[in-house]
């Protein structure tokens, strides 16, 4: 896996990890996200499309033939979300990478913490990368959720 930023090399495949803007990457970012939340998990439209992606920065993880297969994105709050696999090519590394790419854009902003509204069903994914839980469960987009931070100072 190769990166444009700061992300490891996290396998060897031909996996790409790019920092991308919303307006130039929207169709790409849109293509993921559309399949993962919206068709796979059912997130309503007006919920996942909630007008912060043009001030949020993007990265987008692309196949060796450049089809879209991965992405997330940093609001300036320092919240991470929308951090998406498509389901055919998960175990591989890939959201690891992702997440290990915002993080460190983060680092870079002098962000002194980074946070996200995990799902639970992957609260064990992010605490493997350093994430911890606060607070009890809540419901977002009728899926449970629990808050995650991590300290980066
Ligand atoms: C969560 C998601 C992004 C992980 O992507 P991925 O590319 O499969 O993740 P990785 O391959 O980098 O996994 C890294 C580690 O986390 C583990 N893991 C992945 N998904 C997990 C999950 N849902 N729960 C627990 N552990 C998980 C993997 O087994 C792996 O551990 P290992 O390396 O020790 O085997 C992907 O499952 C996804 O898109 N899910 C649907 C959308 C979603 O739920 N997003 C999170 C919103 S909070």
């Amino acid at each position: 896996m190769t990166a444009t930023s700061n992300a490891p090399e996290a396998d060897n495949t031909d996996v790409r990890i790019e920092r991308v803007f919303w307006p130039d990457h929207e169709a790409d970012l849109t293509t993921v996200r559309q399949t993962v939340f919206v068709e796979e998990q059912g997130v309503p439209e007006n919920l996942e499309w909630d007008g912060e992606d043009a001030e949020s920065i993007h990265f987008l993880a692309r196949a060796g033939d450049s089809t879209p297969i991965g992405c997330v994105r940093l609001l300036p709050s320092g919240q991470i979300s929308r951090l998406s696999v498509i389901e055919s090519w998960r175990h591989q590394g890939i959201g690891k990478a992702l997440l290990d790419a915002v993080e460190d854009e983060a680092r870079q902003r002098s962000m002194p913490e980074i946070y996200l509204h995990a799902q639970t069903q992957a609260t064990h994914f992010y605490e493997a990368a350093g994430f911890s839980v606060s607070g009890g469960i809540f419901i977002e987009a009728d899926i449970p959720h629990r808050q995650m931070f991590k300290d980066l100072r």
